[in-house]
């Protein structure tokens, strides 16, 4: 089990660590958490005792310390250290060195990656003296997560909202993977559904969620890759994929088009159209008794990449009968290193859902793999692809 060491400073975000906290044990890691004595004006160590059914640090010398000197065994069990939320002085301290606290002291003992989430008015985040702090943390290496812009506590609208809890884990799950098997490596991979316009109102689309591509291309990022993800999903960005967002199947082909000369691998996993209407109206098409509509053919991505590849190509193949069969044709007329079928009809596979059951068929193999979750899919499938020659 990995450890996830926990700061927490002294601002209003303070309360979005509850979350952060709760989910990372819901997600299987021992968590520790250290508070500033500021952050104990805004939540009590008890609800995070609670969650972690660990004691909360606040004090180097409070009662709780063994003289085992708790810092640094802290500081040595860690997998990953962040600071959520982090304020000015808490950077500027960690900058300059300074270990006056439980939290300061354990930061600065630890050799584990490190990330700060820097929250705070916006006046304050944009003030030289605390951006120079923030590219003093780079250049040692820490990753800062940076704030968001909106409606801060204080009033003003500007940059220094505490990220997303689902960004700050994905920081985490990105820093605190050890293996970087993809490192120097470009992965391409599309994900979700596309959207064939009819008017300017309406338009064709299919179930996609792009929970699978979001997972591959999540877990290409934990393994070190560069990764590209070229998607028609509404899911949020994920922290670390430069994302290309694109709406018809003709904007996808442009966009993999754009930058598949960069990939080492391409996984298409988005559901793309098949067919668009033919023409599309300026103007809202009003009802009438009945209405026809002339579609014609997209352009097959995959089918098109399978030429001339200088990358290894990954597709996906969505069947209600004949599962091997339907996938076995589609990998051989698409020239593909490896695809991966799912069933519709079988229990936990397909769009919605957060697991899924895949066949993977490689030139030399066909393998059933039992239900998972996409997230664990998303290595398998990686781990799979990288050992196909
Ligand atoms: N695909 C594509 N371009 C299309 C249609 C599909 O690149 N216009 C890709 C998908 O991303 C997927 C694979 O082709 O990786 C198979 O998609 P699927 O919809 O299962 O099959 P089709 O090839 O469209 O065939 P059919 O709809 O007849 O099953």
């Amino acid at each position: 089990m990995q450890t996830i060491l926990v700061g927490v400073t002294g601002g209003i975000a303070a309360y979005k660590t509850v979350q952060l906290v709760s989910d990372l044990i819901k997600k299987g890691y021992d968590v520790e958490v250290i508070m500033t004595k500021n952050a104990t004006e805004f939540i009590t160590p008890l609800t995070f005792s609670s969650l972690t059914k660990h004691d909360t640090y606040v004090d180097t010398f409070s009662k709780h310390v063994h003289y085992s000197v708790e810092h640094i065994s802290l500081a040595k069990k860690a997998d990953l250290f962040i600071i959520a939320p982090a304020t000015a002085n808490v950077i500027a301290k960690i900058a300059s060195g300074i270990a006056d606290d439980m939290l300061t002291t354990t930061f600065l003992a630890c050799d584990c990656p490190k990330v700060i989430c820097p929250a705070m008015n916006t006046n304050m985040y944009e003030n030289p003296i605390t951006k120079d702090n923030i590219e003093k943390l780079k250049h040692y290496g820490i990753h800062i997560v940076e704030p968001t812009s909106g409606l801060l506590a204080c009033g003003d609208v500007g940059k220094g909202k505490l990220v997303d809890i689902e960004v700050m884990i994905d920081a985490i799950e990105m820093y605190v993977h050890k293996d970087k098997p993809l490192k120097g490596k470009t992965v391409l991979v599309s994900a979700g559904a596309t959207k064939e316009a009819i008017d300017p109102v309406r338009y064709i689309t299919n179930h996609s969620s792009g929970k699978m591509g979001y997972s591959i291309a999540k877990a290409a990022r934990n393994l070190g890759a560069d990764v590209i993800l070229v998607s028609g999903s509404d899911l949020k960005d994920p922290y670390g994929i430069n994302v290309v967002t694109i709406t018809s199947a003709k904007e996808m082909k442009e966009a993999i088009d754009n930058y598949k000369k960069e990939a080492d691998y391409i996984i298409m996993a988005a559901a793309v159209a098949d067919y668009r209407p033919r023409s599309v109206s300026d103007h809202k098409i009003k009802k009438s008794d009945d209405m026809s509509l002339v579609l014609e053919r997209t352009d097959d991505i995959l089918k098109g990449l399978g030429k001339d590849k200088t990358y290894k190509l990954c597709g996906f193949a969505m069947e209600t009968d004949d599962l091997i069969e339907n996938a076995m044709k589609k990998f051989k007329e698409k020239d593909l290193d490896m695809i991966v079928a799912n069933d519709l009809n079988t229990e936990g596979a397909g769009f919605k859902g957060d697991t899924n059951v895949v066949t993977i068929i490689t030139k030399d193999n066909i393998e059933k793999l039992g239900i998972m979750t996409k997230s664990e899919l998303g290595y398998a499938i990686l781990e799979r692809l990288m050992e196909v020659k």
